[in-house]
């Protein structure tokens, strides 16, 4: 077992990020708690690993556990889910200083739980058991949650970072591979920023197994972690892994959420690359390297094919988001592959929206 220690600064924060194979039944949740409420994605409710960790929670250490059920997908990132989970909590008496959560599903479901327990009782502790390849390399580390309003994506989240990590990869076997490319174009976005190795990696040959997995999600948490141990709250070099989510939440939101979180971040990879190509930062050939590597992890790279409205409607979605400053959307602009423009610890940068109008319209138009 691969363990990545996090170690929040300036906050008495440290938690591990546990990495390896039929490695859940084993952990030792005592160690947190007496009393745990499981939220486990619906679809995994007869998965032999939640039957296992019931097992280990119920029989094994004899912990006092209450199991919930809940769809896992993008719909369910509501804040009246949020409120209908918090309010299942107060009905179960469940406090701070009692109960732990644990979540047992992908970035959705853990989005919606990191998100509750971040303001239930004014903060719970929780548990992620990440059950999804994007979740395991990107979404559980970090403490970011949120849900979405018709406004626009994750505009109701918070900051709390979570107890422990459980990357068990033996739950990817039931993940569709429609699923693993999602992920992958999260690894391969952390390639583009950081590490040429891992997007060769990634978008190279390779065979989905175990092994490829546990590497995938080792090298992507020790790129994720030391930034967010000094830039906890994405005011700084943090901005990096917004790579490609300048543009993606806002095709997933104007889109209804038909777009899934992968192919958006695919295509906002390829739009904010051929921005950064356009400003003279980005090569266009290693543009086309990056757009390559993510097709060949069956991903869009096409802003037409995911995307037929305005440029208007994706800019009026950027203005309301997180990224943007003083009405100007902020971007990573890769220079190579593995790395990124920076000014000192700055790492993302305001664009005109006129030149970000023009290179919509030109993409929407090819
Ligand atoms: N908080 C963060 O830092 C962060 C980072 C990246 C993405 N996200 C968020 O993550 C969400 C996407 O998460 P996701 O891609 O994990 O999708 P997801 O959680 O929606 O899961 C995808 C589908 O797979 C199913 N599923 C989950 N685990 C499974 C398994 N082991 N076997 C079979 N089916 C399984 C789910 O029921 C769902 O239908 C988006 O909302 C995105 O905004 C958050």
């Amino acid at each position: 077992m691969a363990v990545i220690r996090v170690n929040i600064r300036r906050k008495p924060i440290k938690y591990e990020i546990r990495i390896g194979e039929g490695i859940l039944p084993g952990q030792d949740f005592a160690r947190f708690g007496k009393r745990f409420v499981t939220i486990v994605d619906s679809s995994l409710e007869n998965h032999p690993n939640t039957i296992a960790l019931m097992h280990r929670l119920e029989k094994e250490q004899k912990l006092a556990n209450l199991p919930i059920y809940l769809p896992g997908g993008e719909s369910l990132k509501t804040p009246e889910q949020a409120t209908e989970l918090g309010r299942f909590l107060a009905r179960e008496k469940i406090g701070k200083m009692d109960h732990r959560l644990i979540v047992v599903g992908g970035g959705s479901l853990g989005d919606l739980v990191g998100y509750v327990a971040s303001f239930y009782d004014r903060s719970l502790g929780f548990i992620y058991v990440a059950t999804t390849l994007l979740a395991m390399l990107d979404a559980a580390i970090g403490g970011k949650n949120a849900v979405n309003i018709p406004e626009g994506k994750n505009l109701f989240g918070r900051i709390h970072q979570p107890l422990l990590v459980v990357n068990d990869v033996s739950w990817l076997k039931t993940l569709p591979g429609y699923h693993i490319s999602n992920g992958l174009a999260e690894a391969a976005k952390m390639g583009v920023t950081l590490d040429e190795g891992l997007f060769d990696l990634v978008t190279g040959p390779h065979s989905l197994n175990s092994e490829f997995y546990m590497t995938v999600i080792e090298r992507s948490g020790r790129l994720k972690v030391p930034i967010v141990e000094v830039d906890e709250l994405d005011s700084g070099p943090r901005n990096i892994f917004n790579y490609g989510h300048t543009v993606g939440p806002p095709i997933e939101a104007a889109t209804d959420y038909k777009v899934h979180h992968g192919p958006a971040d695919s295509v906002g990879m390829a739009v904010e690359g051929y921005l950064a190509a356009k400003l003279g930062f980005f090569p266009w050939e290693a543009l086309m390297r990056q757009n390559s590597g993510l097709a060949a992890l069956g991903l869009p790279v096409r802003l037409r094919d995911v995307y037929n409205g305005t440029a208007e409607r994706l800019i009026d979605f950027m203005l309301v988001d997180k990224k943007t400053r003083d009405g100007k959307p902020y971007f990573v602009h890769p220079v190579a592959i593995g790395k990124v423009y920076r000014r000192g610890s700055q790492v993302a940068f305001p664009v005109e929206i006129p030149v970000i109008h023009e290179c919509l319209t030109d993409l929407l138009a090819q």
